[in-house]
């Protein structure tokens, strides 16, 4: 490719060349995101001044701490209709934790995947779950494509750097956290969320956002050499899902 001259990135001063974040606690009161309907609204406006017009939230799915369903997830969605601020889009999804709960979801047709039939997945982030590699093939199977949250954040991968390598191989596709690439996380997290940057790994970046802290900390990822790098790369799918 030669439109893309990484010497000279340009710079960012919001995320508006992003557009759309896809991974976001803004339901209210269902996770440890937003805890009501007021905190919901300040930070979907938060991140429509940032830069982000369009939104895919993605409360967490977890059964030992927020065992949502469609049902309870959907009813948390609906408290916000009407009350978004003007040109703001907040579509519902879920952020799937690797549990029995969620191949149950899978098996009864219970899921809410985005655009592309994209289901975002984690798991812990201590050690590799067992089974990984058959849990993502049974999932493409069934016709999910999976998004990775956060890869950075998974400690057990960054003494196996490969794995990535493996994973993306399957047909994983990989959501950078973009507070990852502050030290919100700590210096280990940074250093792999820029090398799968350098490394054309990236498909999605994602705020991740909980509560307002994180709007203000959000404000100095834009000017990052790895953001720059990330938007100019021409790899980033965030815009697919528009
Ligand atoms: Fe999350």
């Amino acid at each position: 490719m030669f439109f893309f001259n990484r010497s000279r990135n340009s710079s960012h001063s919001d995320f508006s060349a992003v557009g759309l974040d896809m991974h976001s606690h803004l339901i209210p009161g269902v996770d440890d995101g937003a805890k009501d309907v007021e905190d919901s609204i300040q930070l979907i406006s938060g991140l429509k001044s940032l830069g982000f017009e369009h939104l895919i939230t993605t409360p967490h799915t977890l059964q030992d701490i927020h065992p949502n369903t469609m049902d309870s997830l959907s009813k948390g969605h609906t408290l916000l209709d009407g009350k978004l601020p003007e040109g703001s889009s907040l579509s519902l999804s879920s952020e799937y934790y690797l549990d029995d709960q969620f191949k149950d979801q899978v098996n009864a047709d219970k899921v809410m995947p985005f655009k592309g039939n994209r289901l975002l997945v984690e798991f812990s982030q201590i050690s590799k779950p067992h089974h990984l590699e058959e849990e993502i093939f049974n999932l493409g199977i069934k016709g999910y494509q999976i998004v990775l949250a956060h890869p950075e954040r998974y400690l057990f991968f960054h003494r196996q750097f490969d794995y990535y390598t493996r994973i993306k191989e399957m047909g994983v596709e990989l959501q950078v956290n973009a507070l990852s690439l502050t030290q919100h996380y700590g210096k280990g997290i940074k250093a792999i969320a820029e090398k799968l940057i350098e490394n054309d790994m990236i498909d999605f970046i994602g705020t991740d956002i909980h509560h307002v802290k994180h709007l203000e900390l959000l404000k100095q990822v834009p000017a990052t050499k790895h953001f720059a790098r990330l938007v100019d790369s021409g790899l980033l799918k965030n815009r697919d899902l528009i």
